[in-house]
Order: structure tokens, then C-alpha cells, then sequence
């Protein structure tokens, strides 16, 4: 859908500020480099510090887009790929670099929750939450755990509510694909008098009584919409497809 271009696009423009940026300031570090060798002259002054290279690289972090998962349920490795590497890639601005133990060696020495607590309120020219306020806590020690045990930690990442625990089935992932299986062939284009997927008007009033009572009613079948929509596989699964329905559908 349109969205989802635009938002790829400005995501593709995002990517290119950031390589931009890190371009310009290893450039300059570089130049800086060569000169300080050359003519003893301290040009200290001139290069950036830490703090500034990652307070110009906030904003960006701040607009950033997460994928993977509905807020909240985003795993370390999502998270790092989408905010954290932006620094913790290359080791940029001092941070410890994405699998190097020498680097890591001391900071997972400081212990599990000093470094979630660190990433979660920012530390020095580490920004808070990476610079990406809407990550969830959870979602932060997640990153911290995965990137902490790719530099030798032998840290847990805390569970995705429902999820790993083993009983609710994620709608976003596997409802969307129970849906694209079965459901679209009527709920895509509203065949045989089915609620069309994205269209408020056909939803509010089946969803008067809330989401649980609709999925029920879908359930035991109504009228052209048979039993679970003619699904054959489990309850959680028939109702993960439902909640994605109803949730693109509100
Ligand atoms: C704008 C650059 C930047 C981004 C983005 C960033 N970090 Fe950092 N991070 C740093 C810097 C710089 C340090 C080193 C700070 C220091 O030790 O003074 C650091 C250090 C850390 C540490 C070690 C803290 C300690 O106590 O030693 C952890 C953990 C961490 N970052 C986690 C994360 C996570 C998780 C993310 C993504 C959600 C992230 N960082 C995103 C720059 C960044
Ligand atoms: C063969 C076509 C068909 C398929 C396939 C189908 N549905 Fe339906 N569905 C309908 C129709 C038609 C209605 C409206 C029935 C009515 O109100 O008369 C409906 C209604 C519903 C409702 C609303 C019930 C209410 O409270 O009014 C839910 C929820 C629902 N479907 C879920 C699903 C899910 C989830 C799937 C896939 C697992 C699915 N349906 C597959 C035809 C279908």
C-alpha cells in the first residue's frame, strides 16, 4: 500500500543522511589524523568529540522506524538491526562495537541490569533508548542482551509477553498468515456480505460488543461465513487471524 512505500522511502532517505554523516565524520577524523601526524599541531579542538557525533546522530535515531513486530514485541535483534546499529555497527562516537569481546568484555563485566539501566536512561554519549523513545524497556534490555552475548555475555533476553511463554499466538505473524490463507478469499473484497478487512463501516457494529464476542460469533460460523471460516487448524490460530483482521479493521 501507499503508506508503506512512503514509508520505505523516508527510510531510504534516513539510510542515506546516516551514511552521509558517518561518511563526513570519518572523513574529518581522518583529515584530522593526517594532519596531527604531519605537523605535531593539536587539532583537538577541531574534531568532533563523542558527545557531539552522537548528538547530531539523535535526531535521526528519534524518527527512526522499528520493524519487525507490533510495539513491545520486537526481539534484540530487531531492535539492534533497526536503532542500536547505527553506532554499535562500526563503533562509532567510542561505542562498543557489535561482537567485539575485547570491547564487550568489560562492560558485561558491569553486570546485566547496570547495562539495561545505562541503555534505558543513556549513559555519557550513549543516547537514551538509542535515541528511539518509543522502544518499550523490554524491547531495550532485549538489545542490550542480544548485543551483550554477541560480545560474550551469557545474558537472557527477556520473553515477548505471550509469546515464548507459549500461549497466545502472535496476530501480527502468524494470524496475518492463517488470514492470507483462508480469510482473504472472502474478507479481502467483502464476497458473500463479508465484512471487508479495513473498513470501519463494516466493522463498528460487530465490534459493538467487542472484539472477543465477534470472534465467537466467527467461531461457530453466521449465515455465509462458515465455521471459522472453514479453518482447520487450532482456536489460537483461527483467533490470531481474527485479531489481525479486526486490527487492521478499526
Ligand atoms: C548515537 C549512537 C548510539 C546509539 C544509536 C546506541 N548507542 Fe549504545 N552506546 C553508545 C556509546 C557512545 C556508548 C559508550 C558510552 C560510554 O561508555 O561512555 C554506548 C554504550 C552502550 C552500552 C554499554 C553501557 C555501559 O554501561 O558500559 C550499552 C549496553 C548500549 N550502549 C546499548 C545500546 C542499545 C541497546 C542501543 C539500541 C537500542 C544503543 N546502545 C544505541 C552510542 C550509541
Ligand atoms: C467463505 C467466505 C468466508 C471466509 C473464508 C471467512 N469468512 Fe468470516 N465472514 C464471512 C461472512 C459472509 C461474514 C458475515 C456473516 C453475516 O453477518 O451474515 C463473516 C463474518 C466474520 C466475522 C464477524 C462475525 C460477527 O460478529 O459478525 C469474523 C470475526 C470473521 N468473519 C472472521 C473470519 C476469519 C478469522 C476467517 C479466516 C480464518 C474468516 N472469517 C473466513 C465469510 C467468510
Amino acid at each position: 500500500m501507499s503508506g508503506s512505500n512512503a514509508s520505505s522511502s523516508a527510510k531510504d532517505v534516513v539510510f542515506q543522511i546516516v551514511v552521509s554523516i558517518v561518511g563526513l565524520v570519518l572523513f574529518g577524523v581522518l583529515i584530522a589524523k593526517l594532519v596531527n601526524s604531519g605537523t605535531h599541531v593539536d587539532l583537538g579542538a577541531t574534531t568532533m568529540s563523542n558527545e557531539a557525533v552522537a548528538a547530531r546522530l539523535k535526531p535521526v535515531g528519534v524518527v527512526k522506524v522499528v520493524d519487525g513486530g507490533p510495539p513491545g514485541s520486537r526481539s534484540g535483534k530487531a531492535v539492534f538491526e533497526a536503532v542500536c546499529i547505527s553506532c554499535h555497527g562500526t563503533g562509532l562516537a567510542g561505542s562498543p562495537k557489535f561482537g567485539d569481546a575485547g570491547a564487550w568484555a568489560p562492560r558485561i563485566a558491569k553486570g546485566f541490569e547496570t547495562l539495561w539501566g545505562h541503555a534505558i536512561k543513556g549513559f555519557n554519549a550513549m543516547p537514551a533508548k538509542g535515541g528511539s523513545p518509543d522502544l518499550t524497556d523490554d524491547e531495550v534490555k532485549r538489545a542490550v542482551a542480544y548485543m551483550g552475548n554477541a560480545g560474550g555475555g551469557k545474558f537472557t533476553e527477556p520473553p515477548v509477553q505471550g509469546g515464548a511463554a507459549g500461549g497466545a499466538i502472535d496476530p501480527a505473524t502468524k494470524g496475518k498468515e492463517v488470514w492470507e490463507g483462508t480469510c482473504q478469499a472472502c474478507h479481502a473484497t467483502g464476497a458473500a456480505g463479508a465484512p471487508k478487512i479495513g473498513n470501519k463501516a463494516d466493522w463498528a457494529p460487530r465490534l459493538k460488543d467487542g472484539a472477543d464476542a465477534a470472534i465467537a460469533i466467527g467461531m461457530k460460523g453466521l449465515n455465509a461465513m462458515p465455521p471459522k471460516g472453514g479453518y482447520t487448524g487450532s482456536d489460537a490460530e483461527f483467533k490470531a487471524a481474527a485479531l489481525y483482521m479486526i486490527g487492521q479493521s478499526k
